[in-house]
C-alpha cells in the first residue's frame, strides 16, 4: 500500500509524462477568462454535457443581432441569408471530420438519439424493399448507449436476428475462424427472431448492421476504428462458419461518435463508417438539442423513409397519395423547419475549438493529461490498513490518448472492503460544489459488464422498485452503478486536485499520511517541453519517498511541508461519523426547526409533533422567478433569513439582519385563499402542492437578497409527500407505510450528534491552519465558529 521506489517511479514518470508533453498550461487563464459561469465550481460531468465558453456565446450574440436570418423555407433576402449560412456550416462541418460532400451527406437532428432513431427507422435489412425476408441482422457491442440499445425494439420486426457481443465475442466474430458459442449460456446473445429466412431470394440482398460506440461512456476507453472496415468488408462471423461477405450479403457499420468527438478528432478520411451519430452539445457546450447524422454514400440507398413533412418533399398532393421526395438525402430527411439560428450558432464553436482550445488533436491530448493525472493519483489512494480506496472501471491501462478519453469511473470501498454507494459520494461532492455524475450512464451493457449484474438480478431489483436514476446505489451491499469523474478541454490539473482531496478528505479511514497530490508545475519547472522525463520522474520520486518515509516512521501529527499531511485523530470522515455515532448514548439536548426549507435554524425548548414531523417545520420555500426551490447550495445568503413562529401571536415572522421583519399570518390559507395562486413545485425530485403567500412578502424578500421575483410559497396542507425511508436493503417500501413529510428531503427529522457538531467545529478551526490544502475554494473559518452556534447552521 506504501509507495515502493518502483511503483513510485512509474507513477510519477507517467504523469510526469503526460503533464509535459500533453498538458496545456494555457488553459489555466482561459478558464478564468472564458468561463465565468464555473465561478468556483468543478465540473467534471463533461461527458454529461460540457460547457459554452463566453466568446462563443458573445459572438453568437453578435452574430443575431447584426445579421437578419429568416426561415430558410422562404425566398426573401433574409431566407437566402440564413439558407447560405447553413450551407456554409455544412461545409465546415464535413470538413472539420476531414471529408465532404462527395462521401458524406450530413442530416442535421435534435441530436445523437435523434440520429440513431432515423436509422433505427429507416434501415432496410434488404437491398429490395418488395423481399423484405431477405433480411440480414443487427449486432451491437455490449457497451454501447441505451439510445443505440433501443434500436432493436424497432428492428425486432424487420430483421432475422438481433446480436448483442461484448468486445472478445466481437474481436473473435470479426477476426477469429473459430466457432462462436451461440448457446444460450454463452454470453453472445440472439436477442430475438430466430433463425434467418430459409427462403432468400437472390435477387435482393440481405443487409446487416454493426453499431458501436467509438467510445464508451462509461469507461472512456476507445474502441478501435479498424473494426469498421473489416466488418464492412468481410461481415461478422456469427454463425460459426466464416460468415464471407459476398454478393448475397453486405455488412453496414453504425458508429456512435457521441462521446469520442469531443475529446478526439474524427478523420473520415481514414475511417468510412457508413453511419455516424453525434450531438453538439458534447463537443462545445451550445446550442442544445442539435447534432447529426453523418451518412456515407455507400449507405445512401440503405435508408428508406415513409413519413414526409414540409421541407422534406419536392412534391405531393393533398387529395391522392402521391408524393416525391427531395432529391438530396439532408433535404430528404431534415423534417420541418430546421433550428436554424441553433445551427449558425455552430459555427461559433467550430470557432472556439480552434482559436481557444488550439484545435482537436491539442484537445484531445490535455483532457488525457488531466483524466490521467487523476486515474494515477486516485489509483495510489489506500486506507490505512493498505486496502486500496477506489476501484477503477475500465479494462486498458491509461498510458496514451489513443485508447482512452478523459473518463475514470469508479466505486469507492471502505477499508474493510464494502462499497460506498455513489448516492452517498455525490452528496459528498455537492457539499464541495463539485458536478460528476453517478448510477449507470444510460449504458447499462457497461454497467453490468463491470458490476458483475446479471440480466435476472437487474429484473429483481427493477422488481423491488429500482429503476434508473434513482438513488438505490447498494443493494445486498453491491453497488448498482459507480461514480464517473469527466474532464473537457477547460479541464485543469486543480480540478483534478481538488476531486482527489475531496475523495481523500472524505474517505480514506485512518490513513498513516494522507498524499497531497503534487502540482505538476514542478514538471514544467524542472526543464518546460525539453524536460528528460526520467531524470524528472527519479527526482520527484526521491522528495516523495523522503518525506512519505520521515512522515510514517515518525508518525507526527499537523501540517508537515511536501507530499503528506498527517491526520489528526478528530478529523471527521465519512467513516469517523458513523463510528462515533454507535457508540454514543442519545439524550436530545436541542430542537431546531427550520420554518423556511434551507433558511436560517429556529430553536425551541418544546414543541408540538404533527403528521409531518415537527409542527410548521419546512412547511415554506423560497423560490426564484423561473420557480425553481432556491437552496443554500446555489444561494448561500438564505442562510440569513431567520424565521420564528409566535404561536400565541398564530404568526410566522421573517427577519433579516439590517431590515425591519416581516409578519405573515400562520392561518393564512385560509385568509389568502381567494388571492393565493395554486403551484407545483419540486422539492428534492417530488412534486409538491404549493401556494403563493402573495406580493408583499415577495417584495420584501426581493429587496433583501437584490435578486427580483423571489417568492415565498407553503405546502397545502392536503399534500401528501411521503418519506423516501427504505428497507433495511434499500428497497423502497410501500408508500401508504411511510411518513408524510413536508419539505423535508428525506424524512420527518434529522438527528444530529454532539460529537459530530464538534468534529466538524474542530475541522473547520484547523481549516485555517493548513497552508498547504489544494481546494483554494475553501473558506476560511469565521472565529466565532462554536460548537453551540454551528447547530443553528445546519440547514433543514
Ligand atoms: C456514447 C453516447 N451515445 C449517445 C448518447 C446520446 O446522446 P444525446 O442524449 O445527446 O442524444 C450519449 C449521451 O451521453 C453518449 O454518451
Amino acid at each position: 500500500s506504501e509507495f515502493t521506489t518502483s511503483r513510485l517511479l512509474d507513477f510519477v514518470r507517467s504523469v510526469a509524462m503526460a503533464t509535459t508533453n500533453m498538458y496545456n498550461y494555457s488553459i489555466e487563464k482561459l478558464r478564468t477568462d472564458e468561463f465565468p459561469h464555473l465561478k468556483n465550481s468543478v465540473y467534471v460531468d463533461h461527458a454529461g454535457a460540457t460547457l459554452f465558453s463566453k466568446s462563443q456565446i458573445d459572438a453568437v450574440h453578435q452574430d443575431l443581432i447584426s445579421n437578419l436570418y429568416g426561415n430558410p423555407h422562404s425566398h426573401n433576402t433574409s431566407s437566402k441569408l440564413a439558407t447560405d449560412t447553413i450551407d456554409q456550416i455544412r461545409y465546415r462541418l464535413l470538413k472539420f471530420f476531414n471529408t465532404s460532400h462527395n462521401e458524406y451527406s450530413l442530416i442535421f437532428t435534435a441530436g445523437c438519439t435523434a440520429s440513431l432513431k432515423i436509422v433505427a427507422d429507416c434501415f432496410s435489412f434488404s437491398s429490395d424493399k418488395k423481399h423484405p425476408e431477405a433480411s440480414g441482422v443487427f449486432c451491437f457491442l455490449d457497451d454501447n448507449h441505451t439510445s443505440v440499445q433501443g434500436m432493436r425494439e424497432v428492428f425486432a420486426e424487420r430483421c432475422s436476428g438481433i446480436f448483442c457481443l461484448d468486445e472478445n465475442e466481437l474481436k473473435t466474430a470479426i477476426d477469429s475462424h473459430l466457432p462462436v458459442d451461440t448457446t444460450e449460456s454463452g454470453s453472445k446473445h440472439q436477442l430475438s427472431n430466430g433463425e434467418a429466412s430459409s427462403s432468400v431470394d437472390l435477387q435482393s440482398t440481405p443487409q446487416s448492421l454493426l453499431a458501436y460506440p467509438a467510445q464508451s461512456n462509461f469507461s472512456g476507453k476507445k474502441y478501435p476504428l479498424e473494426w469498421i472496415k473489416q466488418v464492412q468488408e468481410a461481415g461478422l462471423n456469427l454463425s460459426g462458419s466464416r460468415n464471407k461477405q459476398t454478393a448475397s450479403e453486405r455488412w453496414f457499420v453504425l458508429l456512435d461518435a457521441a462521446g469520442f468527438v469531443s475529446t478526439s478528432r474524427l478523420n473520415l478520411s481514414e475511417i468510412k463508417p457508413d453511419f455516424v451519430t453525434i450531438s453538439f452539445y458534447k463537443i462545445f457546450g451550445y446550442p442544445t438539442g442539435l447534432g447529426a447524422l453523418l451518412v456515407h454514400k455507400r449507405a445512401w440507398n440503405t435508408l428508406s423513409k415513409q413519413y414526409f413533412s414540409g421541407g422534406t418533399v419536392a412534391m405531393s398532393t393533398a387529395k391522392e397519395r402521391f408524393h416525391v421526395f427531395r432529391d438530396t438525402l439532408h433535404e430528404k430527411f431534415e423534417d420541418g423547419t430546421l433550428p436554424f439560428l441553433s445551427i449558425i450558432s455552430l459555427r461559433h464553436g467550430l470557432d472556439v475549438i480552434n482559436k481557444l482550445a488550439g484545435g482537436m488533436d491539442k484537445i484531445s491530448e490535455h483532457i488525457f493529461a488531466v483524466a490521467q493525472y487523476f486515474h494515477h493519483n486516485l489509483q495510489q489512494l489506500h486506507h490505512g490498513n493498505g486496502n486500496p480506496l477506489a476501484q477503477i472501471y475500465g479494462d486498458i491501462d491509461f498510458q496514451s490518448p489513443v485508447g482512452q478519453g478523459g473518463i475514470v469511473t469508479f466505486n469507492l470501498k471502505r477499508s474493510d472492503g464494502k462499497f460506498i454507494g455513489f448516492a452517498e459520494v455525490d452528496k459528498f461532492a455537492q457539499l464541495h460544489d463539485i458536478h460528476l455524475r453517478t448510477g449507470c450512464f444510460c449504458n447499462i451493457g457497461a454497467c453490468q459488464r463491470y458490476l458483475n449484474l446479471s440480466s435476472k438480478l437487474i429484473k429483481d431489483n427493477f422488481a423491488a422498485g429500482h429503476v434508473c436514476g434513482d438513488n438505490v446505489d447498494l443493494i445486498n451491499g453491491l453497488p448498482t452503478g459507480a461514480v464517473r469523474v469527466s474532464f473537457a478541454y477547460m479541464s485543469t490539473i486543480a480540478d483534478a486536485r481538488v476531486c482527489l482531496r475531496f475523495i481523500a478528505d472524505s474517505f480514506l479511514e485512518q490513513p498513516t499520511a494522507i498524499p497531497t497530490f503534487p502540482d505538476p508545475v514542478w514538471y514544467r519547472s524542472s526543464g518546460g517541453d525539453t524536460v528528460d522525463v526520467q531524470v524528472v520522474a527519479e527526482k520527484v520520486a526521491e522528495k516523495i519517498n523522503g518525506i512519505s518515509e520521515k512522515n510514517v516512521s515518525s508518525k507526527e501529527n499537523g501540517v508537515v511541508n511536501g507530499f503528506h499531511r498527517a491526520i489528526n485523530k478528530g478529523e471527521i470522515t465519512a467513516a469517523s461519523v458513523s463510528k462515533t455515532c454507535s457508540e454514543t448514548v442519545r439524550k436530545v439536548t436541542d430542537i431546531c426547526l427550520y420554518p423556511v426549507k434551507s433558511c436560517g435554524a429556529f430553536r425551541v425548548s418544546e414543541w408540538e409533533m404533527c403528521s409531518k414531523g415537527l409542527l410548521y417545520d419546512r412547511e415554506w420555500v423560497l423560490v426564484s422567478d423561473t420557480g425553481v426551490v432556491i437552496g443554500q447550495k446555489r444561494e448561500p445568503r438564505i442562510c440569513l433569513l431567520s424565521p420564528c413562529i409566535d404561536l400565541s401571536r398564530r404568526k410566522l415572522i421573517l427577519s433579516f439582519p439590517g431590515a425591519s421583519s416581516f409578519e405573515l399570518p400562520l392561518d393564512q390559507e385560509e385568509e389568502f385563499d381567494a388571492m393565493a395562486s395554486l403551484c407545483t413545485n419540486k422539492v428534492c425530485g417530488d412534486r409538491v402542492n404549493t401556494f403563493d403567500c402573495g406580493d408583499a412578502v415577495s417584495e420584501w424578500l426581493s429587496k433583501n437578497f437584490e435578486t427580483s421575483g423571489i417568492r415565498l410559497l407553503r405546502q397545502q396542507s392536503d399534500d401528501a409527500r411521503t418519506s423516501k425511508l427504505k428497507d433495511k436493503d434499500n428497497i423502497n417500501t410501500d408508500d401508504i407505510d411511510k411518513p408524510k413529510l413536508s419539505m423535508a428531503n428525506e424524512s420527518q427529522l434529522l438527528l444530529l450528534s454532539r460529537s459530530s457538531v464538534r468534529g466538524l467545529q474542530k475541522k473547520m478551526v484547523e481549516i485555517k491552519d493548513v497552508d498547504d490544502a489544494d481546494d483554494t475554494r475553501l473558506p476560511t473559518a469565521p472565529a466565532d465558529i462554536t460548537e453551540d452556534n454551528l447547530m443553528l447552521r445546519f440547514r433543514g
